[in-house]
Order: structure tokens, then sequence, then C-alpha cells
């Protein structure tokens, strides 16, 4: 993938997500061009980092054609009629519409750090092209970018028996899959642990959408996907069946904050002895922020590591990317 940083053009939001679209339909278009297998479609099987993240990439370009073949917001990762709730206070309090980008990290993984370093993201305003007098708008993507997804597979391989997972039938359950990339990334990286993938997806297009990739990429037998919040019967079920159980920012901008006190009570209590937790942010910024204590928290887990965890130098790649914080339910 190109460099996109030196490009980035001095332009308003929606001039700069056309501009990001075109940019990335002439590299998929490529891609195809260049690999004469299909790099995607293919039995389960496990594969290497590099080529877990090439193929992420290429399901991340699948889905951002159906998006706009459905009516979707390919730009923005948003599905038809979706729309994405900006909380008043709380995690993520200080982000809204007028001063945040929508840019989904799994259609566009290199824009989102182009942009960390971009002229646009930190000093041009959209309106009058000025860069005096302007904030830093905020980047949210609503997707872990394939090597974030890479880099947890690699991880969750390196812990398995450390962490006690079983030799086969563990169900990796996604609790918010959206596109499913981190339930295809799993069992298609962790087959020879026997694993299967579970999205559980409160919007019933994302969640018929993964399915589709799923078959489509020979992956229906090891991969399904649950129209059904997580804290109804439905997505409850499926808690309670987890070995790993994934929250990727899974409620912050889809669920009222008022509401997710009682979401995560009952969603936590679903979860068994032994499951491992895998969170972003960490559990302490986003129950803390909630009303648990710390003390509350260590009954319910304890914390077995940190994946993309860095040195604390900013230079260091791993900065950029997201951390995933890891517990074991006591
Ligand atoms: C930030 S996305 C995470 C996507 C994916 N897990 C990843 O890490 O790339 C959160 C997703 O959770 C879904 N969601 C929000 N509240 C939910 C709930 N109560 N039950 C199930 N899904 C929910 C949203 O529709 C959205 O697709």
């Amino acid at each position: 993938m190109t460099s996109l940083t030196s490009q980035i053009p001095l332009v308003s939001a929606d001039e700069w997500y056309e501009f990001l679209e075109a940019v990335y339909a002439e590299d998929t278009r490529r891609r195809e061009a260049e690999t004469e297998e299909p790099l995607a479609v293919g039995a389960v099987g496990a594969v290497g980092d590099g080529a877990l993240e090439a193929w992420l990439e290429v399901i991340g370009g699948y889905v951002r054609e159906e998006l706009a073949a459905d009516g979707g917001e390919a730009a923005r990762g948003l599905a038809p009629g979706e729309t994405v709730l900006h909380q008043s206070m709380g995690l993520f309090g200080e982000c809204d519409a007028g001063n945040s980008v929508h840019i989904d990290a799994l259609l566009f993984p290199d824009p989102a750090d182009a942009l960390a370093v971009a002229a646009y993201y930190e000093y041009v305003c959209a309106h009058c092209r000025r860069a005096d007098g302007v904030r830093a708008v905020h980047i949210i993507s609503h997707s872990l970018s394939p090597a974030e997804i890479t880099s947890i597979v690699a991880w969750l391989d390196g812990q398995w028996a450390a962490l006690g997972l079983p030799d086969s039938g563990a169900h990796l359950v996604d609790v918010g899959s959206r596109f499913g990339a981190v339930v295809l990334g799993a069992v298609r990286g962790l087959s020879h642990r026997g694993i299967e993938g579970i999205g559980v997806e409160a919007n019933a297009y994302f969640a018929g959408l993964a399915g589709r990739t799923a078959a489509r990429y020979g992956l229906a037998d090891a991969a399904r996907f649950v129209e059904a919040r997580a804290e109804s019967e439905a997505g409850l079920a499926e808690l309670s069946s987890a070995s790993i159980a994934v929250f990727n920012n899974v409620f912050q901008f889809f669920v009222p904050r008022d509401d997710q006190p009682e979401v995560w009570e009952t969603v936590s209590s679903a979860l068994k002895p032994g499951t491992l937790v895998l969170s972003h942010p960490s559990l302490e910024l986003v129950l803390g922020e909630l009303g648990w204590s710390p003390e509350r928290l260590a009954e319910w887990v304890r914390p077995v590591g940190v994946i993309n965890g860095s040195d604390g130098d900013d230079d260091d790649d791993e900065a950029e990317m997201t951390r995933m914080y890891a517990y074991v339910v006591c």
C-alpha cells in the first residue's frame, strides 16, 4: 500500500473520504490483478502473520464493495441507516459530530496511520482551509485493523497453553462483531487450535454481511454470526459458552451511556470462570468510568497481559496500535 501521507490534500472531510475510497479501490484492483490464485478464497488453514494480515486486507476490500453496493457508507464504514451515538460524557465524551471523523481501520488500514501524522489531521480547517485557530479532529475507527487483528491472533497462539485454553473446541466470541473480521481472522489464523468463532452483533445488516463474508471465504463451518444484542437471551447464551470474549469499544458509540452499567452487569455475569477477556479500552477505564471500584473489578477478573503494549517510546510502531487488555474471569 502506498503511503498516503505525502498526498494528503487540504480538503473537507467528505472530499477526504472520497479520496481514500478512490485510492483503496485502485489498490484492490491492483491486488486482484497481481494475485494469480485468489488470495482470499480458500479452506480454513493456519496462515503466517504476513499472510493473515494480507488476507484481512482482502476481506476489508470485499466489505467496502459490499457496503457500497448495499447503500451503506463505505467511506465511514457505516451500515445502511446506521447511526452512531456521540455521548456527552464519559469515555469519548469529548467526541462530537463536529470534531470527529470516522475512518474504519479494517476498510482503510493505512490512512489510519497516515492520518496520525497528516497535516490534514493536525492543522486544517475543513471549511476555511486555514491552519490557524483550529483543533485536531478525533479519528474514530469502529474496527480493529488487519495488523491489530493479526497481532491479537499471534498473541493468543503464543499464550494458548499458558492461559489454559483447550486443545480443541475453544469458542472465541467477538461481542459486537461488526464486519466479522476479528472472528474470521481468529478462525483462519488459529484453525490448528480447533477454534470456533462466533460474532454477536446487534446490527442485522452487519450480522448478515459477516455471515456472507464467512461463506464466500470458505469459513462458514468455523465461524458464525448471530444477530442479537449481547445482553439478550441469545447473546448471553453465546457468551456463556465463550472461552475467549473480545470487547473492542463495543458499547461506547452504540448504547446510551445511562444504559451501559446494566448492560455490563448482565454481560459480565454470563461469562464463566476461566474465560479470557480481551478488552479495549482497559476494563479499569471502561468499568471504572461506569462506577466499578478496583476491588469490584478484582472480584470479577484478574489481569494477565497487554497486547500491543509498548515500552513507552512514541516512535515505536506498537504505540500506534490499539492496545488490548487481557484478563481471566475469576
Ligand atoms: C466498535 S465496533 C467493534 C467491531 C469489532 N469487534 C472489531 O473489533 O473490529 C462495536 C460493534 O458492536 C455493536 N454493538 C453495540 N452494542 C451492542 C450490543 N449491545 N450487543 C451486540 N452488539 C453491539 C455495534 O453495532 C458495532 O458493530
